[in-house]
Order: C-alpha cells, then sequence, then structure tokens
C-alpha cells in the first residue's frame, strides 16, 4: 500500500526526516505505524524497554521523570512535528524520562531497525538529526543555568517566555492551557508560590490575561535576566 500523504506531511515537519531524498521518505513512511491516545495517557514510562521512535501528528505530551513519591519534574512539554524516543534508540539504554499526553494526541511511529537503516545511509539525515539533539542540550543548558541561577521571579518568566507563540501583531501570548501546578513542576517550586509570582508579574504589568490566553508584556524579558 503506498504510503499516506498524511504521513509524509507529519514526517516532513521533523527536520532530519525533511532532509531525506523525496523517495527515501516515502519507503520510510511505507514502514511506520500510526498510534491514538487520549488525553492524559501514559505513553512510555522511565526505565521501559522498547523501541521506537515518535513524532507527534497532534496533540501535546510532556516529558518528566518522577521520585518513588510520584514527585514529578516536568523536563518539556512537546507539540505537533516535535519528536521523542530517540534516546534510547541511539544508546539502547532505556527510556530516560515518562511521557504522558496533556490532550488527545496522534503519533506517527518509526522502528528503531528502520529509523537506524535510513540514519546510516543519509550523512544529510544524520547531520540534521545531530543538530536536534545539540538544540535540545542548549534548551536543557538554558534550564539548568535559570534554575542555579536564578530566583523564582526569573524561572516562571523563562518558562512563559519558552512557551510563548508571536501573533501577527507581534505579541507574546500563550494560547495553549498551561497551569500553575504544571509551570510549578517546571522549576521545582510549591504551586502556592507560582500562584504568588503570576499575581506579582500582573501586579507588576508584566503580563495580562486576556480569558484563559496569558499575554506577555515587554518589560517581563528583564525578570528573565
Ligand atoms: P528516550 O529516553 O528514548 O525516552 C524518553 C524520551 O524523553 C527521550 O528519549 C527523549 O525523547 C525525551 N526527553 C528526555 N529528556 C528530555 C529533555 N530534557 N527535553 C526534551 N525531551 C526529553
Amino acid at each position: 500500500m503506498p504510503p499516506s500523504p498524511a504521513v509524509i506531511a507529519t514526517l516532513r515537519q521533523v527536520p532530519f526526516f525533511a532532509a531525506l531524498p523525496e523517495a527515501h521518505l516515502e519507503q520510510l513512511a511505507s514502514t511506520v505505524r500510526q498510534k491514538k491516545f487520549p488525553k492524559n495517557a501514559v505513553i512510555m514510562s522511565q526505565g521501559d524497554d522498547t523501541d521506537s521512535l515518535y513524532i507527534i501528528a497532534s496533540g501535546r505530551i510532556k516529558v518528566g521523570i518522577s521520585d518513588e513519591e510520584g514527585k514529578e519534574v516536568i523536563l518539556s512539554m512537546l507539540g505537533p512535528g516535535q519528536f521523542f524516543g530517540e534516546m534510547s534508540l541511539v544508546d539502547d539504554h532505556p527510556r530516560s524520562a515518562n511521557i504522558e499526553t496533556m490532550e488527545a494526541s496522534e503519533f506517527v511511529v518509526v522502528n528503531k531497525d528502520d529509523f537506524k537503516r535510513f540514519l546510516s545511509q543519509n550523512f544529510d539525515m544524520a547531520l540534521a538529526f545531530m543538530k536536534e539533539l545539540v538544540r535540545r542540550l542548549r534548551e536543557a543548558d538554558k534550564k539548568i543555568e535559570s534554575l542555579a541561577l536564578m530566583d523564582v521571579y526569573g524561572r516562571v518568566a523563562r518558562v512563559l517566555l519558552d512557551m510563548a507563540e508571536e501573533t501577527v501583531d507581534g505579541k507574546l501570548v500563550i494560547k495553549r492551557r498551561l497551569t500553575k501546578q504544571d509551570i510549578a513542576r517546571m522549576i521545582g517550586a510549591s504551586r502556592e508560590m507560582v500562584s504568588r509570582v503570576m499575581k506579582d508579574l500582573v501586579e507588576m504589568n508584566h503580563v495580562s490575561f486576556r480569558g484563559t490566553v496569558i499575554v506577555l508584556h515587554e518589560n517581563l524579558a528583564g525578570s528573565a535576566r
């Protein structure tokens, strides 16, 4: 059966698959599976032995790690066109983190052997893959910097700026639901502390709410330095 155009379009959103020649991308697309999960489903757990790479076709997931008492740290939130599960494919170690859907989500799942076969045959894909890994390392470095060097105001401001998207009129907004609990789990603070900081940021006119949309004002960047 020829690969579905929707699967090819999803793969093409990922820079290292977009680096493949069209014929190879189509061959790869004919090997993948598609999976659907409801909101709050566990897709993989830290320590699992599995062998596939997931591309998000729609929806949103969070990457987290938790301790034995269930206390959770959120490492990242990922949406359409982003991928997860690449680390175990590269080093054959168990899964490094838990992945849970934040909304109903659809995935394109690439098998480890197929991924490695295409990677070994395409230098441009391998280079683009390395660039993505380096980009994630840079993001992780930025988070370590903010955890080690910033106060809670700075950390909250950093998360808000990282999650924001720019509207056509140049405003920075967060449209997707982002709870105070989520922010707290991303910066290692309590939910109460995040509530207090958000209230202060609103009072200082660094942030405002339009319904459920968070609007970031220009002076917020000063809090993240
Ligand atoms: P893997 O270890 O196979 O399974 C869990 C996945 O979570 C991992 O691959 C990465 O895709 C993802 N992951 C782990 N740490 C981070 C991080 N700091 N930022 C974004 N994604 C991550």
